[in-house]
């Protein structure tokens, strides 16, 4: 696995996400309470970027912006329908101020399976 650096960790505060793209595929990396996630950007349930959803710091999840389901950040999990599939989740790391995503996720993502 290599890691890719991102962006600054003074660019993505605590209660804030953002998309990031990580060997072309979209990212959105999400800070709960000083610590970073990093879920595939795509809804499992449909083209929805979840970076531009809304981010539910106190359970550590994402609300996608299309029909509202929920996913856990910390590993990808569909809490709520319409969605049922796993996101993947990806490494991510802080190293000297700077914000490392790595390339290989948890799962494929369910768009990506034939
Ligand atoms: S596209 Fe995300 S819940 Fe439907």
């Amino acid at each position: 696995m290599s890691l890719v650096d991102v962006m600054s960790v003074d660019d993505i505060p605590p209660g804030t996400m953002a998309r990031v793209e990580v060997e072309g595929t979209p990212v959105c990396l999400a800070n709960v309470d000083g610590m970073l996630h990093a879920v595939h950007d795509t809804c499992t349930h449909g083209m929805a970027s979840l970076s531009a959803g809304w981010l539910d710091p106190d359970l550590g999840r994402v609300e996608c912006p299309r029909h509202g389901a929920y996913f856990r950040l910390s590993d990808g999990a569909a809490l709520t329908p319409p969605a049922t599939a796993t996101l993947p989740v990806f490494p991510v790391e802080v190293r000297e101020g700077r914000v490392l995503v790595g390339t290989d996720p948890s799962i494929p993502h369910p768009f990506d399976t034939p």
